[in-house]
């Protein structure tokens, strides 16, 4: 394999930190001073992005973005957001319009909303997540432009704004490309649209941007807090109060705006039987930010993967944001409740949130109901490893995962990849990646699903150079489905390194409800006896640290269109896609409650 020369990789790292129109994510914006936004949005689908760029594909003065009405009687508009149909944001457009099921393109979406502007206060648009390519505009003015489907942004619009009647109005296309993450292949439906909440935040035109609070990883005594603020102001007063732990310490920004301080403590360590949260208080510049934080240690030893310096096995499942139902992107706490109620009737500590990260609420939902967490971004497959943009995609939304998430004690796992082919071009990518996730966060884990890449005479070999970059080894295989039907017993594991395993899917597909011989594909006793077997390889594999099968519930995928069966969802969930248990769920489940 071609050894990239350290000018190239140098290169590529250079251009990757270069910053675009980037107004780093406020932290914790669910308890900020916000106004909600969410509810019914004007809608306008344009396919031909008629309302972008004119006759000749330049970007037109003329879009719809300028929410122009006729003037006089003569004038022609040829679009009228209020005369549009509305829906509900958040929300994909697919199941909240028929014409929209497939579409893949571009929709505009508009709505009004009265504001007064307040003195000494700067007003934030945050967005939790829209898929994928977003143009957003208010009163006109463009504000930013930002690209990825699954992570926050924010841009401060005081200046756009006006007292009483504003607008704000974005393009948001989903469109698939190849130089895009993810890439232009994907086994999941691609929901469109405005998919998280919208908000107003309003922020002093100083204040604390965003904040870290973690345990030491091996003295559980101290805690270790890092402040900073929107700007490199120096002498302002930082407040950090634990009242539980009779903590309240003041501290005094640098020049950069930042504080940080270590904090004697002896906390209740969080865990999945005690998800002990503590009350947390933040205060500056007369503002107090209130947080739920836990504090835990992970770590690994050899083999091992310890929480709290105790190992720990990671009884897991996969799981999509999707809702039940047929609902479309999840996006609340509701939502994550129910599918995360039934990961935990499987007797599960641990849930992989496949293949993007999921919404702020089911992380904090998942914290709540004592459930780690593995979050991943959607580096997915044949990503353009040598595309410098592809990169920074890529490392901004590593980024703005973890720059949400910091607080979470439920996550443990950054993963910055699924299932992509070896070369010496993705590994200088994936590994530039996993030096990016420890220099943001040196707390957790970095791992990644890797891919089986010798099966012979029954002997499975994982060997992957990625190995070296992350911290627990990760796997996917498929032995009984895509390949090797009924051999698992025969199954042997050759993975060469000293570093917990995790076997990040396995499963097969199945029908809820159809029935038949245990070697007839897609009954449900196909499915079970194929987790009866799988369970039973996997269980001698040496270092198995946790299992994370594919997948808790039957998802929406236009890769999958077999006919009574399939009709665009993939079967391979352990529940259908409206709860229902399939026989394998009991089989997983009374393995787990050996374990
Ligand atoms: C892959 C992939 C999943 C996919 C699954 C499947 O391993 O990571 O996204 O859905 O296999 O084939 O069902």
């Amino acid at each position: 394999m071609k050894k990239l020369s350290i000018i190239t990789l140098l290169a590529l790292l250079a251009i990757s930190v270069r910053a675009a129109d980037y107004l780093p994510i406020i932290g914790n914006v669910l308890n900020r001073q916000t106004i909600s936004l969410n509810g019914d949005w004007h809608y306008i689908v344009d396919i031909q992005e008629e309302g972008y760029y004119d006759y000749r594909m330049n970007p037109t003065r003329w879009g719809f973005f300028r929410n122009a009405k006729p003037q006089k009687p003569e004038d022609l508009i040829e679009y009228d957001f209020d005369a549009s149909p509305t829906m509900k944001i958040p929300g994909d457009w697919n199941t909240q319009d028929q014409r929209l099921f497939f579409y893949e393109g571009t929709v505009w979406f508009e709505r009004e909303f009265d504001y007064t502007k307040k003195a000494g206060i700067h007003t934030l648009l945050y967005f939790g997540a829209v898929n994928y390519d977003t143009h957003v505009y208010v009163n006109g003015k463009k504000v930013i432009h930002h690209v990825g489907g699954f992570t926050p942004f924010n841009v401060d619009i005081t200046d756009a704004l006006k007292d009483g009647k504003n607008v704000v109005i974005l393009k948001v296309d989903n469109k698939r490309h190849a130089e895009a993450v993810p890439t232009q292949i994907f086994d999941w439906w691609n929901y469109g649209g405005i998919t998280r909440d919208v908000l107003l935040v309003e922020v002093k035109q100083t204040y604390v941007e965003n904040y870290k609070l973690a345990l030491d990883r091996q003295d559980f005594k101290k805690i270790h807090f890092n402040a900073n603020l929107n700007k490199g102001v120096g002498g302002e007063t930082v407040t950090i109060r634990i009242p539980e732990l009779k903590i309240s310490q003041s501290l005094t920004t640098d020049g950069n705006g930042c504080v940080s301080a270590e904090i004697k403590a002896k906390p209740e360590l969080w865990c999945p039987e005690n998800p002990k949260l503590y009350k947390v208080y933040i205060e500056q510049g007369g503002e107090t930010i209130e947080d739920e934080i836990g504090f835990r240690s992970i770590t690994t030893k050899g083999k091992q993967i310890l929480l709290n310096g105790k190992p720990i096995y990671l009884k897991g499942v996969s799981m999509h944001e999707e809702k039940s139902n047929g609902g479309g992107r999840a996006n609340g706490s509701d939502d994550a409740r129910q599918l995360i109620g039934w990961a935990k009737e499987l007797g599960c500590n641990f849930i992989r949130f496949a293949h993007y990260p999921h919404n702020e609420h089911a992380v904090r939902e998942a914290e709540r109901m004592g459930v780690l967490l593995w979050s991943e971004i959607p580096c997915y497959w044949t990503i353009a490893w040598t595309n410098p943009a592809t990169l920074e995609n890529a490392r901004n939304q590593l980024r703005d995962m973890i720059m949400r998430d910091q607080n979470r004690a439920n996550i443990i796992i950054w993963s910055i990849a699924n299932e992509t082919p070896h070369s010496a071009e993705r590994d200088a990518f994936l590994s530039n990646l996993a030096g990016h996730a420890r220099f943001l966060d040196d707390t957790r884990l970095i791992s990644m699903a890797m891919e089986v890449t010798g099966a012979s005479n029954y002997v499975n070999r994982l060997n992957d150079n990625m190995n070296q970059y992350v911290d627990i080894v990760s796997f996917n295989q498929y032995v009984g489905w895509y390949r090797d039907v009924n051999d698992a017993p025969k199954m042997t594991w050759e993975i060469p390194y000293e570093k917990p395993v995790i076997i990040s899917e396995f499963g097969g597909g199945a029908k809820y409800g159809y029935h038949g011989e245990k070697n007839q594909r897609w009954t449900e006793e196909f499915q079970e006896n194929l987790y009866i077997e799988n369970l039973a390889m996997i269980e001698k594999i040496d270092g198995l640290a946790g299992t994370t099968p594919w997948i808790l519930k039957d998802f929406r995928s236009p890769r999958r269109v077999l006919p009574g069966i399939q009709d665009y969802y993939n079967r391979k969930g352990l529940v259908s896609d409206s709860g229902e248990k399939k026989k394998a769920f009991f089989v997983l489940q009374k393995w787990y409650e050996k374990r």
